[in-house]
């Protein structure tokens, strides 16, 4: 197909800052490049237009500050009652020889659910293999939301924990877990993970939960409890899911499959170094009997244990930095979005 020229819409919701309205343009920009496959020499021009709550600063400014050397301009919208508010709309006018692929970020989907695909992402993988480094990271150049699915299982954890419940005992775990409200809150694009409505996300990280979420997580009742809220998140939305059931039980029809692996000293080794610069008192070897349970309590339970979806595509990082997997990944779903 020749190139032509095209009209890529997109939008964001922004603060009314100019570190904000800095930020969303850039990362506007940056998303339509990439999902469209186009650089600045495609590009004729560039056209922001801003509601009129949103005047701190120019996009124009920021994107050209941001080093894109194209024709670029802001404009004010006129106040439309009952319109989104705090919005920023940019229409690029490039060259292309693929569809075109409109970009709402931050919730501006809104404005055009009929202009933009929704597609999710499943990130599959033994636990330390740096499914979460990649799964933000790849949330971020997407512009899609990231939902850690191993974040729920240890809320369920810790509030075994704090219960005194033993985490391995069905009958107790139900009982205990029967009325527990797990909620997940984006804040700026980063998650949450509330407990009975306590935001609980700086205590789950510890080696003590990690078991007590692996031992729950085999238990139907504690998945069952989790499916709807991953499958809610994933309903209305572009989201990568990291965790170890999501190609083959939790979003089986993902457009996008990955299974993410290393040997176990190698994801052990990554673990101690990140226990060990936390100040946790830990050992190289006690991190790697863990890896080693929890890859076993994970990989043979009898309900959605971890397993290679067929269709995902196998990426062992033992040899690549987070970097070289991330550019991967990304490079796999732009090239067919
Ligand atoms: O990814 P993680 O280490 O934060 O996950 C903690 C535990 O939760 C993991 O040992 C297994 C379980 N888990 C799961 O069974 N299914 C998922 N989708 C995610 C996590």
């Amino acid at each position: 197909m020749d190139k032509k020229i095209v009209s890529v819409r997109g939008a964001i919701t922004a603060q009314n800052t100019v570190k904000s309205i800095t930020e969303c343009s850039v990362r506007l920009i940056d998303a339509i490049y990439l999902r469209n496959g186009i650089s600045d020499d495609d590009v004729v021009n560039v056209t922001f237009s801003l509601t009129d709550d949103v005047t701190a600063f120019y996009p124009a400014r920021a994107v050209r500050e941001a080093g894109h050397n194209v024709p670029l301009f802001s404009t004010l919208e006129p106040k439309i009652d009952g319109a989104l508010t705090s919005c920023i709309r940019v229409l690029v006018t490039c060259y292309s020889d693929k569809p075109v692929r409109n970009v709402y970020l931050n919730g501006a989907r809104v404005l055009r659910p009929d202009l933009c695909a929704v597609y999710s992402v499943a990130l599959d993988g033994p636990s330390g293999a740096g499914k979460s480094t990649v799964a933000k990271a790849v949330a971020k150049k997407l512009g899609i939301t990231y939902l850690d699915t191993g974040a729920l299982y240890r809320a369920l954890g810790l509030k075994l924990i704090n219960f005194s419940v033993p985490s391995d005992d069905p009958k107790a775990v139900e009982k205990c877990l029967k009325n527990v409200q797990v909620g997940i809150k984006y804040t700026d694009g980063v998650q949450s993970v509330l407990l009975d409505g306590e935001d609980v996300s700086g205590k789950i990280r510890t080696p003590e939960v990690s078991m007590a979420a692996s031992n729950c997580s085999a238990i139907p009742y504690v998945r069952e409890k989790l499916l709807s809220l991953q499958r809610d998140i994933a309903k209305s939305q572009s989201v990568i899911l990291d965790g170890r059931d999501i190609g083959t039980v939790v979003l089986p029809e993902s457009e996008f499959k990955f299974y993410l692996t290393a040997s176990p000293e190698e994801r052990a080794r990554r673990r101690y170094e990140e226990l060990k610069a936390k100040g946790e008192k830990v050992t190289f070897e006690g991190v790697l009997e863990d890896v080693n349970k929890r890859d076993k309590n994970d990989m043979t339970r009898k309900i959605a244990p971890l397993k290679k979806s067929y269709d995902a595509i196998e990426v062992n990082s033992d040899n690549m930095t987070a970097d070289e997997v991330i550019d991967y990944v990304v490079g796999i779903i732009a090239e067919a979005l």
